[in-house]
Order: structure tokens, then sequence, then C-alpha cells
């Protein structure tokens, strides 16, 4: 069996290794095996692994925060999965072939879902839909705004904005996204800059935003902070610029704007298994008719993490780098 493990935290394709494991024993009453079909790298994992992310988790580690499985094995007790069921894996260590976990770890998703498409719904989408639905009471016809608008929570976000008559401006560092972007689904695609403010005033004069979703922070989280009407919020769950969130005295005095942050990590700890299941039965079936569609730029397999790795790091791709540790199935 192959997997991927830490042994220091440093730069990402340099410090992870393909290593050889025993295949997991028999499982317990309570637990499931499983197989990892797919896996996203997420921005997170990169974080992680470079030891920059909330916590360090103890060294030696096997990473992998989200993934789709199929069960080979139920403990005695088990009654919420079968062998052979198609399942999101709650574990945070997904990049190995095959493991034992609890059963309270997985949920069974819907088997006609594509697979690779299922590995990447326990974080971007949920993301999405509960920065959409936490911080604001979105009206048909309102707007919400979000920057880095081509990743794969911008593209879950612009999705479901959709699905539900929300109307989406949509800000990227890069003018051949207004294309595609505009093909998702969204309704207005503008490129950063000083006069964000000016560009998205000209096409939400009839309603601005009061929702604001940043993954950027520092002088974005301002220049998206511009483009709300006041008493509005900027939702900020990621620091792709490196720097502080910044917001100015006239945007939090004057205009009683406000600046709150999102982890999905911590939401889904204090999350009830039945809304948990409901959430993802919700999210799953817009998997399954086509609603939710992230863009892959490429999969590898264990053997090549360093590739994947290294890959996943880049800037200006066009979709997610996934792992496949048992080969591409469906
Ligand atoms: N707080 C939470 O619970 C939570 C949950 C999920 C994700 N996140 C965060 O959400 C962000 C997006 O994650 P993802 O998985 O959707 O990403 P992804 O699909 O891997 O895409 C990465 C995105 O980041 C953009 N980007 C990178 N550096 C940037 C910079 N300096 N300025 C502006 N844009 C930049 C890229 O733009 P280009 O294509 O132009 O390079 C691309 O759109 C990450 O910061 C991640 O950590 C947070």
């Amino acid at each position: 069996m192959l997997a991927i493990e830490l042994t220091a935290f440093g730069t990402p394709h340099e410090v992870c290794r393909c290593i050889e494991i025993d295949a997991p024993g028999e499982p317990g009453p309570d637990e499931v095996t499983i197989e990892s079909l797919a896996c996203p790298i997420n921005p997170a994992e990169i974080l992680l692994l470079a030891g920059l992310y909330a916590s360090k988790p103890p060294l030696p580690y096997r990473p992998g925060i989200e993934g789709v499985a199929r069960v080979t094995a139920i403990g005695a007790e088990v009654k919420s999965v079968k062998v052979g069921d198609k399942v999101m894996s709650l574990s945070r260590n997904n990049w190995q072939q095959s493991f034992n976990l609890p059963a309270t770890d997985v949920i069974a998703v819907p088997e006609q879902a594509d697979t690779l498409q299922l590995a990447m719904l326990k974080v971007n989408p949920a993301t999405a839909w509960l920065m959409l639905t936490q911080y604001a009471d979105l009206k048909p016809g309102d707007w919400v705004i979000q920057n880095a608008a081509n990743s794969g929570v911008g593209h879950s976000l612009i999705q479901l904005a959709k699905a539900n008559g929300w109307r989406s401006v949509n800000v990227v560092r890069r003018e051949d996204l207004i294309a595609p972007l505009m093909l998702a689904g969204a309704d207005a695609v503008i490129v950063d800059g000083p006069d964000l403010a000016e560009r998205c005033k000209a096409i939400t004069a009839d309603a601005p935003p009061m929702l604001a979703i940043d993954a950027v922070a520092g002088t974005a989280t301002t220049r998206l902070a511009d483009c709300l009407a006041d008493d509005g919020t900027v939702v900020n769950y990621g620091f792709l610029s490196g720097d502080p969130c910044q917001m100015t005295p006239n945007q939090i005095v004057f205009r009683s704007m406000s600046l709150t942050g999102f982890w999905l990590a911590k939401l889904l700890g204090g999350m009830p298994r039945d809304a948990m299941e409901t959430q993802y039965a919700m999210l799953s079936k817009l998997v399954v008719d086509g609603t939710l569609n992230t863009p892959i730029e490429a999969t590898y397999g264990l053997n090549d993490i360093n590739a994947a790795l290294e890959h996943a790091a880049r800037s200006g791709r066009s979709g997610k780098i996934l792992l496949t540790p048992n080969g591409v199935q469906s």
C-alpha cells in the first residue's frame, strides 16, 4: 500500500514522500475500511505542509484534508454504510491508498456523481454555501461580490448564487478569465485594480452588494469593501496575498461595514451530524445534476506526489490538481 508522509515542514514538493505501508487490518466494530479514489490538493494543504496553517500536526503526518472513497470492509456494528458504497471522507489523512476510520467519519454520496467532482465536495462547495447563507439574508436579484473568483470556492459560489437567483460580481487578476467565468454562470467579471469600486458601481448601481467574499486579504479587502453598500459585510476566508486584511476607518466607522472571518473546519466541528448529512446531500445532488462543477487541470498518482504538489502551488492554473491514489476510477 502507498501513502504520503510528511516528516518536516518546508517547501511542500520537497518535504512529502510516497512510502510503502502495511494494508489496514480488519476494521474495528465501529470502523470501516476505505480505498481512496480521489483527493484534491487544496491551498490549505500547501499551507499545512509549509507549517503555515492554523496548527501544525505532530510529525510524521499523513496529509489529505478531503477525498472520496469506496468502502471495502465494515465492522460488525456499522449500519450507516455497506461494502461497495461511495463515501465522502471526513478524515484529514486521505492521501493513502487504503485505511480504517470510524464509520462516523464517512458520509455516503451518490454513486452516479462524478468521482473527481465528489472528491472536492467537502471543502469548497460547503465553504461557498455557508458564506453565502450565514452572513446576509440574500433575496433573489441581490448582488454578492467575491475575489479570487476563478478558484474552486469561486466557481462553487458563482454556481450556487446562480442556482438561487443571486447575482455575482467576480473579481479576478487575469483578463483571460472573464469569458470562462461568464460561461460558468457569473453575472459580471472584472479585473482587480485601483478603480474596482467605480467599475463595480457601474454594474450594481441598482442594488450595491451587502456581502463581499474575500480570499485574498491585504489591500484587496479594502478594494472589495469599497464595492459594498453601507452596513455591508466582508467575509474573509483566505489570505492568498499573504498580507493582513485592511479596511479603512471610513469603511468601518462612517460606513458601518463589518469584517468577519470564516473557517469551515470550525463550523463542521460544531455541526450536528444530521445537519451535516443534510448539507452534503443537498450539495451532492447539485454535483449529480451538474450545477456544481469545478474545473480540473490534472490528476496524479501518489508516486508523483512531488510533481503534483509543485503543480498545485503554481499560479495561473485552469483548475484543481487531484491525487488518484488507486488510479482514476469512476
Ligand atoms: N477558511 C476556509 O474555511 C476555507 C475553505 C476553503 C478554501 N479556503 C481558502 O480559499 C482560497 C481558495 O481556495 P481554493 O481551493 O478555491 O483555491 P484554488 O482552486 O486552488 O485556486 C487558487 C486561487 O487563488 C488565486 N490566487 C493565488 N494567489 C493569489 C493572490 N496573491 N492574489 C489573488 N489571487 C490569488 C488563484 O488565481 P490565479 O488563477 O490567477 O493564479 C486561484 O484563483 C484559499 O486561500 C484557501 O485557503 C478557505
